[in-house]
């Protein structure tokens, strides 16, 4: 079954089921599903739950066909009941399974029962993905999400640290999950079948935060064009991507409900409001991101996407900065960037002096400045410093 499909469908299937609250939805596949063509075959197979409502669509594999027939015994289905079909059978692609939340989701598809939380947070049961999800920024911007109650997708090249994050979310058992998608930035196909393993897994997406990027530092004598090819490929080109495949299901979405809006999100920098000395990889592709950003929030407000950069000063507390092998204080000690500094704490000292807040940025700080821009209906194209005064607008 083509990505393609299922970015359409099972988004369009989450929204039109959605009467109040925007429901979650999970897509399934399997061998098994696709020669099932009535209600009772389909109940005959162990992992449905019994005495759920079940609709059935038509077998074709055109999206617009299968939508089209969604949308006439959806209406059919609500004349006369007020509650949503649970699974929904595309006859001969899969079976959608709608519920409130991811843990309702696991029941309906044969799960255990369990005591598990409903929080009610800023971010309550929407579906994120996080690039760059499983450390630093992109990790702590995980844990705040899941705290306030969203389904979050740690997409990450790095699976084992990203799988134990997710791991130790799950174990709070909310009724909102997280859950894991290796993702290679720079590559089309890798970003396309995150999008769709996240609709897969949880019916569609509601923000994108890109924030997956790299950075090594040095002068036009030291850059090799090779790394800097990497950098702009990471850290320009993976905004790109994420906002190609992300914005194709969102406007999915907002066809379906005049009161949605959509988010994507970059985690940009300080350094793309302005130059930094034998940094200019890093400096220009973070620019040329806020150029994107613009540009995308004109082609999606539209459709109700808004598009906004976030951009942090220095994460002194991060492994970027603190790593005590690799980190940005080791590397600027060794290479003597701070005159006269002879510990890793004179470096911090030096940084910490040049900003007007006197401390580095924090997680916090970057996920005050997200659900700001989540929370405004009339706010897209911008580039916000989240820097303690560091950075200011003209
Ligand atoms: N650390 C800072 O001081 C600082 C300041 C301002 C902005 N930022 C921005 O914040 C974002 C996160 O930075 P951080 O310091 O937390 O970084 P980090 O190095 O701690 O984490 C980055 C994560 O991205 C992942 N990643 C790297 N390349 C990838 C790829 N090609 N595909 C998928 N995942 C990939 C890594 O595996 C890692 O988990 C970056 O965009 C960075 O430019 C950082």
């Amino acid at each position: 079954m083509s990505t393609l499909i299922i970015n359409r469908v099972v988004p369009a299937i989450r929204m039109m089921t959605s009467l109040q609250k925007v429901m979650t939805a999970r897509f399934d596949n399997r061998k098994e599903l696709l020669s099932v063509d009535n209600e009772e075959d389909l109940l005959e197979l162990n992992f449905i739950k019994k005495s759920a409502g079940i609709l059935v669509v038509d077998e074709t594999t055109d999206p617009d066909e299968i939508i089209y027939d969604l949308k006439v015994k959806l209406s059919a289905w609500f004349d006369s009941r007020i509650i949503h079909p649970d699974y929904i059978l595309l006859k001969g692609v899969g079976l959608v399974v709608i519920a409130e939340n991811a843990a309702s989701l696991d029941i309906l598809f044969g799960a255990k029962e369990e005591n598990v939380i409903s929080v009610s947070g800023r971010v309550q049961d929407k579906i994120a993905i996080i690039t760059g999800g499983a450390q630093g920024f992109g990790g702590g911007i995980a844990e705040f999400f899941y705290a306030q109650g969203a389904n979050v997708v740690i997409a990450d090249l790095n699976e084992e640290v990203g799988e134990k994050l997710v791991a130790t979310l799950n174990a709070h058992k909310q009724t909102n999950q997280a859950y894991f998608v290796k993702v290679n930035v720079v590559s089309p196909e890798s970003v396309e079948e995150m999008v769709a393993a996240t609709v897969k897994h949880f019916g569609g997406l509601d923000v994108i935060i890109s924030n997956a990027g790299i950075l090594r530092a040095g002068g036009l004598d030291e850059m090799s064009p090779e790394t800097f090819s990497l950098m702009t490929d990471v850290n320009y080109k993976g905004y790109f991507l994420c906002a190609k495949y992300a914005s194709a299901v969102m406007k999915e979405q907002t066809l379906f409900r005049s009161d949605y809006y959509a988010d994507i999100i970059q985690i940009n920098s300080k350094s793309g409001l302005k130059g930094s000395n034998r940094n200019f990889a890093y400096s220009g592709g973070k620019f040329g991101g806020i150029g994107l950003t613009q540009s995308f929030a004109m082609e999606l407000m539209p459709h109700r996407i808004k598009v906004n950069s976030i951009c942090p000063g220095n994460f002194f507390e991060g492994p970027l900065w603190s790593d005590p092998e690799k980190g940005l204080f080791v590397q600027y000690l060794k290479a003597g960037k701070v005159p006269h500094a002879k510990h890793i704490e004179d470096v911090k000292k030096f940084y910490e002096a040049q900003v007007p807040a006197g401390r580095g940025c924090r997680v916090i700080d970057v996920v005050r400045a997200i659900f700001y821009v989540m929370e405004q209906e009339y706010e897209t194209g911008q580039a916000i410093p989240v820097t303690g005064g560091q950075n200011m607008l003209n």
